[in-house]
């Protein structure tokens, strides 16, 4: 596919069919991810994929809305803040570099006619308590994987995105 092509096709998915994914395609998806930019090629970075139902749910219940368990993988990506590299300002760049690597999931997922949706709006400690994460490490996003039980608004990027002129500004501010 086209790149603009499936940038488009990309939507937040938030009902899944109970369709498996095969783990082959959950592995070239994390293929994707592996090869992702970060500063300094830290790669500050790791990701923790659920396929069984008991961790499913676990990691849902982080979660305050019920259509995430029904999502037939779950990944959850966390960045090492002991890892990423830190600007001589201080600025840490785990986010933005950790942001970079689930936005080739997300298109790759695409890609493969799978949907995803990142989710931010989640308990944090409770997760890194379920993942039993080290100090330094935090759970950035869930993600849930899947084959979309719904279509997008053919739409949406003309109803919900800025205009191309709000945003793009040429040669000043
Ligand atoms: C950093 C980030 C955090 C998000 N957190 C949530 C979330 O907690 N729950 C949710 O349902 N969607 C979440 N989303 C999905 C956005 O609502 C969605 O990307 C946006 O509305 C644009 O729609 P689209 O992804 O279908 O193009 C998040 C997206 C991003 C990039």
């Amino acid at each position: 596919m086209a790149f603009t092509d499936l940038a488009k096709r990309r939507f937040s998915s938030r009902k899944y069919t109970e369709k498996p994914v095969d783990r082959e395609i959950i592995i070239k998806i994390l293929e994707t991810v592996r090869v992702a930019p970060s500063a300094k090629n830290l790669q500050p970075w790791h990701f923790v994929v659920f396929t069984e139902s008991q961790g499913i749910r676990k990691i849902a219940s982080c979660y305050n809305n019920v259509w995430l368990k029904q999502a037939p993988v779950i990944i959850v990506a966390c960045g090492d803040h002991n890892v990423a590299w830190r600007r001589s300002d201080g600025k840490d760049y785990c986010d933005i570099d950790v942001a970079i690597a689930i936005d080739h999931l997300t298109l790759a997922a695409t890609n493969f006619g799978l949907s995803t949706c990142w989710i931010g709006k989640f308990n944090v400690m409770q997760c890194a308590d379920i993942l039993m994460l080290p100090d330094g490490v935090e759970p950035i996003a869930i993600i849930p994987l899947g084959y979309p039980a719904e279509e997008p608004d053919t739409n949406r990027h003309q109803k919900f995105r800025k205009n191309f002129n709000k945003i793009v500004h040429w040669d000043t501010f």
